[in-house]
């Protein structure tokens, strides 16, 4: 195991990425990560992105704070697209660390296939870069489940028909939803798990899109496309990129910055006056050094 893990981080792919994201960031910053990554919180090992799929680490803690602030204690994380199952394993993983940091638990939540990449429905789909049947898990299956902790599912099948299932099933309020279905048809029906009764989820869902990133990526195919048409049916919910996200972050130059989107619930009842009233909320006074 440490072995392919050791092999994974030793690709020419894995050694661009760490070399453009981190060795033009300053020295104090790499020096401050590798104290951290030995013996940091997990807060601050998000923060240094020192966590596998620091994209996913940063929306599950985010997601726990913003759910604490509103007494929730317990948080589903979603992943359409599971194929081996590395996602959501790293979902698994960060999930515990995060419940260690925060104290709220999570759900977690998978829906694939489980035959790989079905049938392209047309060039939306980007017929020249995915194939019927990309990412066919196998026989591997069995070990991907028995490696599940006991509040991980995934649903097998055609999602279009399993989130009819989950919407009846999942009981925890959504507060991270991945997207690695590929496709334009597949990440439309993923989009779907939008379109439920506004208290399902947080009023502002954390979420990462896997195939946004490509400099080939447009809004007229994929998932790019998805968000779009998505926004221009739904009216009350809205899917917008995370503002100033690299600006916020030590490690500026790190690409999943772009991936992150949140969707936005405009008809959830946190985004009241009424209910911040019953919280106890004041109106804020500014003072004016001038006065
Ligand atoms: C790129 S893989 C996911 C990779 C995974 N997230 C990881 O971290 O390794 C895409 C997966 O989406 C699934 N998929 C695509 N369209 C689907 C659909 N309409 N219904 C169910 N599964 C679908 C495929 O079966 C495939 O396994």
């Amino acid at each position: 195991m440490q072995n392919k893990i050791w092999k994974k981080l030793l690709q020419r792919r894995i050694i661009r990425r760490i070399y453009l994201e981190r060795m033009g960031e300053p020295l104090i910053y790499n020096l401050a990560s590798a104290y951290i990554f030995l013996f940091g919180s997990v807060r601050q090992k998000i923060e240094y992105d020192c966590i596998p799929r620091n994209g996913y680490a940063y929306c599950i803690l985010a997601a726990a704070d913003a759910a604490k602030k509103h007494g929730i204690g317990r948080l589903t994380l979603i992943e359409f697209g599971v194929a081996a199952g590395a996602g959501l394993l790293n979902i698994c993983s960060i999930a515990t660390q995060v419940t260690g940091e925060t104290g709220v638990e999570f759900d977690i939540v998978g829906f694939d296939s489980g035959e790989g990449m079905p049938p392209p429905v047309d060039y939306r789909d980007h017929p020249e870069k995915y194939f019927t049947g990309d990412y066919f898990i196998g026989e591997k299956k069995a070990a991907l489940l028995d490696l599940l902790p006991s509040n991980a599912k995934i649903y097998y099948g055609a999602i279009a028909d399993t989130l009819k299932q989950a919407e009846t099933e999942i009981d925890s309020v959504i507060g991270f939803i991945a997207i690695d279905v590929d496709y334009f048809s597949s990440t439309r029906e993923s989009l779907r798990v939008l379109d439920w009764d506004p208290s399902r989820y947080l009023s502002s869902v954390l979420m990462y899109f896997d195939d946004v990133q490509e400099a080939d990526d447009n809004e007229y195919c994929g998932e790019l496309l998805a968000i779009k048409d998505f926004n221009q049916r739904s009216e009350m919910r809205k899917i917008t990129p995370v503002n100033y996200l690299s600006k916020l972050r030590f490690f500026k130059n790190a690409f999943w910055h772009g991936q992150i989107y949140y969707a936005h619930v405009f008809d959830h009842r946190f985004r009241s006056n009424e209910y911040n009233k019953a919280r106890g909320r004041k109106p804020t006074f500014l003072t004016n050094p001038y006065l």
